[in-house]
């Protein structure tokens, strides 16, 4: 059987360290073609792969090449645009998180797959991680009993990415580490309780980093842009009567870097925590804590792309689909428009 001819729009960090490393090593894939909006990059992305055709405009890639998957590791405001454009040309599409930046234009990539016939997977790693995996499966099994309350978070002591540049810039970004770090972690806490319907989200965000260490425009003459959050916190409920408790930052004054999911069950707890899972029971009245001994991970994306084109070789549906974006992007929106009025907001059925 032919190899799957790929091409790649965005060949940055993720670009290059998530999607083409993880191709490369593929069996199924042949690297065709790559894209970047900076010519530099496109090349020195072409040169370090060993491929043969670099582009600086995706549409004319799309054109010219016949791809059969293309990945999407651009900006977040070009994720929907390219994508479109992609599963419009006839490919299945692996876009990075967040899908976009709004619920609305989730819904748009979602009807642009289904009128393609196509798949689209979006980039959310944590769910093919061994701790994800086996959560999932220990809560499917009824392991936990009924989960009444999950907390969430990711906080960095110090680590705003690319200060000045399109990560904090909201028009760009759609906004700092609630939709950057955040749609991580909601989502595989989601994935992992079985993706309840999430009814209100009350929030706050919070800007405190923007003039500080290493981004003062006035000591600088540094002119980039820091629109958005440094620190968002927040609480869902969903209509199952279940709650969620978040909190992302990208700058405190906390310890260290630190990530978490936390679930409470009627019969046993759940953490996860900097990828270690502990299970909290109580037997005949004594606390009992067991740790399983989960597989060594994969490299970055490497799980996630051997997934994606098996889903395409075998027909199957991908583990990270776009339809259950929408709801992940539901409750991010709403916690934006909770901080913007300092009220709870409803998020519409
Ligand atoms: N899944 C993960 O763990 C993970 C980690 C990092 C980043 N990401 C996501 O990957 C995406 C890229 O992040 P990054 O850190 O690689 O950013 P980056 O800035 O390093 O790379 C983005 C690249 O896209 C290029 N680009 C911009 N507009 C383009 C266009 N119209 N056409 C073609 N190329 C264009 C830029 O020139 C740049 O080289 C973001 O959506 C980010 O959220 C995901």
């Amino acid at each position: 059987m032919a190899k799957l001819r790929y091409g790649i729009i965005g060949t940055g960090g993720a670009g290059q360290g998530k999607h083409l490393t993880s191709y490369a090593q593929n069996p199924d894939v042949e690297i065709i073609a790559v894209c970047d909006i900076i010519a530099e990059k496109a090349n020195q992305a072409a040169d370090r792969f060993n491929v043969e055709a670099a582009y600086t405009d995706y549409n004319e890639m799309l054109r010219e090449e016949k791809l059969d998957l293309v990945s999407v590791a651009t900006p977040n405001h070009v994720h929907a645009p390219a994508t479109i454009a992609a599963l419009q040309a006839g490919c299945h599409v692996h876009c990075e998180k967040p899908a976009s930046l709004t619920p609305a234009l989730v819904r748009s990539m979602v009807a642009a797959r289904d009128k393609s016939g196509k798949k689209l997977m979006i980039g959310l790693n944590n769910r093919f991680t061994n701790w994800a995996q086996f959560a999932k499966a220990f809560v499917d099994a009824g392991s936990l009993g009924e989960i009444y309350h999950a907390k969430c978070g990711w906080k960095r002591r110090r680590g705003i990415p690319g200060k000045g540049g399109w990560f904090t810039t909201k028009a760009q970004s759609g906004g700092g580490p609630l939709i950057d770090l955040g749609v991580h972690f909601i989502d595989v806490s989601n994935y992992i309780m079985g993706f309840p319907k999430p009814v209100t989200v009350s929030g706050q965000t919070y800007s405190k980093f923007a003039d500080g260490q290493a981004f003062n425009p006035k000591a600088s003459g540094y002119t980039g842009t820091y629109d958005v959050e440094d620190l968002a916190v927040g609480f869902v409920r969903y209509d199952n009567g279940c709650t969620l408790d978040l909190e992302f930052s990208w700058a405190s004054n906390i310890d260290s870097e630190y990530s978490y999911v936390e679930l409470y069950g009627t019969k046993a707890g759940l953490k996860i925590e900097r990828g270690q899972v502990t299970i909290f029971q109580d037997f005949n009245g004594t606390p009992l804590d067991s740790k399983p001994k989960l597989k060594p991970e994969t490299g970055w994306g490497m799980a996630e792309c051997l997934h994606y084109t098996e889903c395409i070789r075998k027909n199957k549906e991908p583990i990270a689909r776009p339809d259950e974006c929408v709801l992940i992007m539901e409750i991010i929106n709403a916690l934006y428009k909770s901080a913007e009025k300092n009220a709870e907001v409803k998020i519409k059925a």
